[in-house]
């Protein structure tokens, strides 16, 4: 099956998710990161199978790609499907994100996902490394199903409960203490430009989705929440196989 298989990513999850499912269904399916889509206007979209993988927010989407699907214009009815990372528990990202669709005129065929070690919630470093280890297997067994069509139903019985990841906004209070070097990898790596660089040191604005991705990467381990002291210097995690380069050059592919 070839797909166009639009992804984020933060710390790698899901970008190897999206990378290993494009080459599970074969026949040329792309990457293509939502980090480098146009800022504004029409997405046009022209596959007849069109695939989604992100990390689980608060059991919801992430802001960036729910933005970009609400300006998404698909030609004809392609299957659609998605493949959500997350570290134990889905919510409901795929009712929101079918929700999203049906505002396009679409729907959600499938949502198989496959969980990954938590990049904000602690996992244990055994169950960590039992995941990564899984991950394969997992994403071949997604693309089985999507690579047979398979169809649920996603139409909310309920009317969607508002997350706190329904608009950017800086609630963590992400900041950098006095160890920031400035230099430049947390503006290079923010998927939102919510940091500039100001007189050598790392300056946040609110247009923040949490996605964390500066947190993680930072080298020196200066940026932190500065509204939640229990979680403020949380461990940090990064996919094995995945370079602060490669989150960066979400911006720039297409
Ligand atoms: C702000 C935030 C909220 C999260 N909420 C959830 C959640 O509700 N359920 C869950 O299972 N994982 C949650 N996670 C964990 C991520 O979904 C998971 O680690 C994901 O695979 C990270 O993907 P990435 O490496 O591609 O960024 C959350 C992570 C962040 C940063
Ligand atoms: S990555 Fe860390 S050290 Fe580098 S500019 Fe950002 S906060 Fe400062
Ligand atoms: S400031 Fe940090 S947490 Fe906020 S969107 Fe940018 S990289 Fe993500």
């Amino acid at each position: 099956m070839k797909a166009d298989i639009y992804y984020f990513s933060a710390t790698g999850n899901s970008l190897t998710t999206a990378k290993m499912l494009a080459d599970c269904l074969g026949d040329g399916s792309e990457c293509i990161p939502v980090a480098s889509l146009p800022k504004t206007g029409t997405i046009s979209v022209d596959a007849t199978a069109v695939g989604f993988v992100f990390p689980v927010y608060y059991g919801d989407m992430p802001y960036i790609l729910r933005e970009a699907v609400g300006r998404m214009d698909f030609s004809g009815s392609p299957y659609i499907f998605c493949v959500p990372t997350y570290r134990g528990h889905q919510g409901a990202a795929a009712q929101r994100l079918n929700q999203l669709l049906r505002g396009r005129g679409q729907k959600l065929s499938l949502s198989w996902g496959v969980p990954m070690p938590g990049n904000s919630r602690l996992t244990s470093a055994q169950e960590a490394a039992e995941m990564l280890s899984l991950q394969p297997e997992r994403v071949q067994e997604a693309a089985k199903h999507i690579s047979a069509m398979e169809v649920s139903d996603y139409d909310a019985a309920e009317p969607l409960e508002a997350t706190r990841v329904d608009k950017p906004c800086n609630f963590r209070g992400i900041k950098a203490d006095e160890n920031c070097t400035g230099c430049g990898l947390c503006v290079s790596v923010c998927p939102m430009d919510n940091i500039n660089l100001q007189e050598g040191k790392a300056l946040f604005g609110d247009n923040c989705i949490t996605c964390l991705s500066c947190f993680h990467w930072c080298p020196v381990e200066a940026i932190y929440m500065s509204l939640d002291e229990s979680i403020a210097r949380r461990f940090k995690y990064r996919h094995p196989n995945v370079t602060s380069e490669d989150i960066a050059a979400q911006k720039r592919q297409s």
